[in-house]
């Protein structure tokens, strides 16, 4: 449904996007992950056409994207990064503005924008103004606005910022079942949890670079037998040095939980238990579970996520 090929964009002379390229089927969802200013908003807009590539090219079901309004971009819906609603109309209103201004009409205008507040939750505060409404809100808001025309390719830009995660839940159902419907989906975030749950394939970007794209289970693979372990431990930690010991690769405290990932767990351990212990740190508790994609980004990147 979706083929970027080797897109790039330059602000003056800050490369905002090198070199990305990525695909997304029908029924599948691309999570499209990175940290702040990775250059996720600027390839969003190039595969919309809202911005025109410096290089490179986007095909929406084998057609170009194009900058005018071909009808190529009817089949697309943004959700964009910053809620653009019309603030002074009410929640329909609003949806029946969106959903005319792509030529929806009558009893199908009707129908789908009836389907579009029900799947976000606001069919009680349809008649409300978003002006009244809190973020999350505007946020789901923002969301059915994308949906009302019944597009193939749907665009979310982080649409899930300062959504409560009750609603944020009903969203991720919500876009799973819009997948099982065919739609393709491009999700784009910087909470690697979000990635995880729910995309099938992920493309990591950093610095407008292209670093990994692939199903979560083979980046996951990537890792090897990385293990997470999570101790409660007494006393601040030296965690400088404590990254400088054999496998571990992430050590960060909180209060009293110290957090590691550590490389071949069951070689490593043994020796980071022992350097705490000849620091005189007493351990209370231990747990450990599997390394995520939060690690992949380190992995790759040498760099946290959110940093
Ligand atoms: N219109 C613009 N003019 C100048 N620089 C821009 C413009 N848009 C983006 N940039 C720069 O391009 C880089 C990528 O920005 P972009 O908004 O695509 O990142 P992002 O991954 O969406 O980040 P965030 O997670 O913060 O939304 C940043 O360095 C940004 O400052
Ligand atoms: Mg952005």
């Amino acid at each position: 449904m979706l083929t970027v090929e080797h897109l790039a964009k330059s602000y003056g002379s800050k490369q905002a996007v090198v070199d990305v390229s990525l695909t997304v089927a029908r029924g599948e969802v691309v999570g499209l992950l990175g940290p702040n200013g990775a250059g996720k908003s600027t390839t969003v807009a190039m595969i919309c056409g809202l911005v025109t590539p410096d290089a490179g090219r986007v095909l929406v079901d084998g057609e170009a994207i194009r900058s005018d309004d071909g009808p190529v971009k009817r089949r697309i819906g943004l959700v964009p990064q910053d809620i653009s609603l019309f603030e002074d109309f009410g929640a329909r209103d609003n949806l029946e503005l969106f959903g005319a201004l792509y030529g929806v009409r009558g009893a199908l205008l009707k129908e789908r924008v009836d389907a579009a507040l029900e799947l976000v939750g606001l069919v009680d505060r349809a008649k409300d103004k978003p002006s009244g409404y809190s973020g999350g809100m505007k946020r789901r808001l923002n969301i059915a606005a994308a949906l009302v025309h019944d597009p193939d390719l749907l665009v979310l830009d982080e649409p899930t910022v300062g959504v409560d995660p009750q609603s944020r839940n009903a969203i991720f159902d919500n876009l799973e079942a819009l997948a099982a419907r065919g739609k393709a989906i491009v999700y784009t975030t910087h909470y690697m949890e979000e990635a995880e749950r729910l995309a099938d394939r992920i493309v990591i970007v950093d610095d407008g670079r292209l670093v990994a794209s692939d199903t979560p289970a083979v980046l996951m693979r990537s890792l090897g037998n990385t293990g997470l372990v999570t101790m409660e431990v007494e006393g601040p930690v030296d965690v400088r040095t404590l990254l400088a010991e054999p496998g571990v690769t992430r050590a960060e405290q909180s209060g009293d939980v110290l957090t590691l990932a550590i490389a071949d767990l069951g070689a490593s351990l043994p020796h980071v238990l022992t350097w705490l212990a000849s620091q005189g740190h007493a351990i209370r508790r231990i747990d450990s579970s599997r390394a995520n994609l939060e690690d992949v980004f380190l992995t790759l990147t040498g760099r946290q996520l959110r940093d």
